[in-house]
């Protein structure tokens, strides 16, 4: 099929898809989608946390019926897995974010859409929803601009068909990050910012995120929202006490692909903590260096329903477009479903089980 979809050959596991991502990329479009913030301490202690978390799996389980599926927020997927929301796709590939949006339905896979998206979000739910068998479609929300104009937003979302929001909260302003600075990186002037707030044509994000949302913003937003609020970016048990208190429908443990606040610790670290702090009241999620599919396994075992995966779909539609979105999340979930078999786990269910992973110390 590789020939057709214009896929590299060559191409097996997500690392490959990443190599041949930096090579095709130009220099600065390479450093602001891979890049982490300051000295990427965190960028790199999140795929060393999975790295160094060793499976424990029984042997001779009854696999019959063996199901991959899962349910969240009162939805089935075909497996725990969701696209993260990654800003500005088009800048990948031409198929952008509607390319990405195709390959996660076809594959069943969940889809969150940034608010920083190139294309109207009405175009990507338009591409996603006609699929019988799609995931969960999230819309991510920065908090831009007045309560107003966040509640203009969240109803364009719900009217196009969105499901949820993601509200990401580790970022009220941009972080340090120097690879970007070193490359020469700036957005192209005239880039599409369909869900900018009037105000913020042509000013810089970083002035924007300033407008920092508080508690007092996520409460109204959890009431006032006709769609479940998820907060991403929570790293510290104490603060998913706060966002269950808020009316938050989910938290999503994230350090922003080490994009951020550098030096945070890796998300594997801290999601055992979150996890019970949180004790089953609502959907726990978990992003940052999942690559593998044992990486999935490792995260639901430690507490997660789900996990997301961000840079390798930008990797996979800078390669090939949707096909490379799709042949990525392919081969995530089949690396997925074997991991999951050969810990003999037939439901997902059965994969929180922290018998299943022997956590290191915090790297
Ligand atoms: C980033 C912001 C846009 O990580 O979320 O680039």
């Amino acid at each position: 099929m590789g020939k057709h979809l214009n896929l590299p050959p060559g191409l097996v596991t997500l690392a490959d898809h990443r190599e041949h991502a930096r090579r095709s990329l130009d220099a600065r479009t390479w450093a602001y989608f891979d890049g982490g913030a300051a000295d990427e301490i965190t960028l790199r202690a999140n795929r060393a946390a999975w790295e160094a978390i060793r499976l424990r799996p029984r042997v001779l389980a009854d696999l019959s019926g063996f199901d991959p599926g899962t349910a969240l927020l009162g939805r089935a997927m075909a497996a725990p897995v969701l696209v993260a929301p990654m800003a500005h796709q088009g800048l990948a590939h031409p198929d952008a974010e509607r390319g990405t949006a195709l390959a996660a339905a076809a594959l069943g896979v969940g889809l969150v859409l940034a608010t920083q998206s190139g294309t109207p979000l009405e175009e990507v739910a338009r591409a996603s929803l006609p699929e019988p068998d799609r995931g969960p479609l999230w819309f991510q929300l920065y908090w831009l601009g007045n309560r107003a104009w966040v509640r203009e937003l969240v109803d364009r979302a719900r009217r196009a068909g969105y499901e949820a929001i993601v509200l990401t909260v580790d970022a009220p302003v941009q972080g340090v990050r120097d690879a970007e600075r070193r490359a020469g990186f700036t957005l192209p002037p005239g880039l599409e910012s369909p869900h900018a707030p009037p105000v913020a044509k042509g000013a810089r994000l970083a002035a924007l995120l300033q407008q920092a949302a508080t508690w007092d913003d996520v409460a109204w937003l959890a009431s006032e929202s006709t769609l479940p609020v998820l907060l991403k970016g929570i790293t510290h048990p104490a603060d998913a006490a706060l966002a269950l208190e808020a009316g938050a429908a989910g938290i999503i443990v994230s350090n922003h692909g080490g994009r951020v606040l550098d030096t945070l610790p890796a998300t594997a670290a801290v999601l055992p903590e979150i996890a019970a702090a949180v004790d089953g009241r609502v959907p726990v999620l978990v992003d940052g260096g999942i690559r593998r599919g044992t990486d999935v396994v490792k995260a639901l075992a430690l507490g997660a329903d789900a996990v997301l995966v961000g840079r390798p779909v930008l990797h996979g539609l800078a390669n090939a477009g949707a096909a490379g979105v799709a042949h990525v999340l392919r081969l995530l979930l089949d690396e997925f479903m074997a991991a999951m078999a050969l810990c003999g786990k037939r439901r997902v269910a059965g994969l929180r089980d922290a018998g299943l992973v022997e956590a290191p110390s915090r790297p």
